[in-house]
């Protein structure tokens, strides 16, 4: 008798919070995608749709919601000792205690802006010598971002030198449906450098977030972010 193939799913199992969200679309999207490696088993909200999830059937948390939400996502994680990714800005002090906490216990990973370019970006200005200029940066979303600054625009803030910090001036501006376009420019009276950054869909962040629970599945309790994930 001719044996059977049999095929063994290595797809990874994805609890998304934040599923009705625009970057819950993103990710289910991408989920969707023929060969993507993942497969979409539970998602929030509602709220109480954690009660229900399955602990059994869930690999790994993906969470692009809000402080509230992501609470309630980051709990069911630890609870049920799941690696956890999230993307979710306006997180207070506290929301961050909690993150740190529960590295403790599980893999978590968290990151303002899940795009490699934001994160390039991030290593350059880390670098940055000091200048007599005056130093803009400019974070530019589409008009229903409920945060500004973006996450993004205070977390390239803190990768400046001290110096550079001391005279950084941040604008936001919300309009239409930008995705999220970050510029940094030097000026002085001689001459001006202008670094942007485009994102120019949702699914960069999505795939950001994708790639970051496809590497944390193998790793020990611990925060982690794209400094992990790239540099080690
Ligand atoms: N790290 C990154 O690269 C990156 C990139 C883009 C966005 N973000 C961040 O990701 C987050 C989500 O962005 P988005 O544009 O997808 O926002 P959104 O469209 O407003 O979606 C938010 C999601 O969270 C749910 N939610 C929020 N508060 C809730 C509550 N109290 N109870 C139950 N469900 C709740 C919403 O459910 P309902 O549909 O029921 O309201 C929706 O599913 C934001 O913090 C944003 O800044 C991060």
């Amino acid at each position: 008798m001719r044996k059977q193939k049999q095929s063994v799913s290595v797809k990874i199992k994805v609890g998304l919070s934040g599923s009705s969200g625009r970057m819950g679309g993103a990710v289910k999207e991408l989920i969707g995608k023929r060969n993507s490696g993942f497969v979409l088993v539970e998602q929030a909200p509602p709220l109480k749709a954690f009660d229900g999830w399955n602990k059994q059937r869930v690999e790994g948390v993906i969470d692009f919601s809000s402080p509230e939400l992501f609470k309630m996502a980051l709990r069911w994680s630890l609870e049920n000792k799941k690696p956890f990714v999230s993307g979710t800005t306006a997180l207070g002090v506290s929301h961050k205690k909690l993150l740190a906490l529960a590295s403790h216990k599980i893999p978590v990973f968290y990151e303002e802006n899940m795009s490699w370019g934001i994160w390039q970006i991030k290593r350059w200005i880390n670098n940055v010598s000091e200048q007599p200029c005056d130093i803009l940066l400019e974070d530019i979303h589409h008009k229903n971002k409920k945060d500004k600054p973006s996450g993004t625009a205070l977390k390239l803030q803190k990768h400046f030198p001290s110096f550079a910090r001391k005279k950084l001036k941040i604008k936001s501006i919300r309009k239409g449906r930008e995705f999220g376009t970050h510029r940094i420019y030097f000026k002085s009276s001689e001459e001006v450098v202008l670094v942007e950054h485009r994102a120019l869909s949702r699914l960069l962040f999505a795939e950001g977030a994708l790639r970051a629970l496809k590497w944390l599945v193998k790793k020990p309790p611990g925060l982690y972010s794209f400094e992990d994930l790239y540099m080690k």
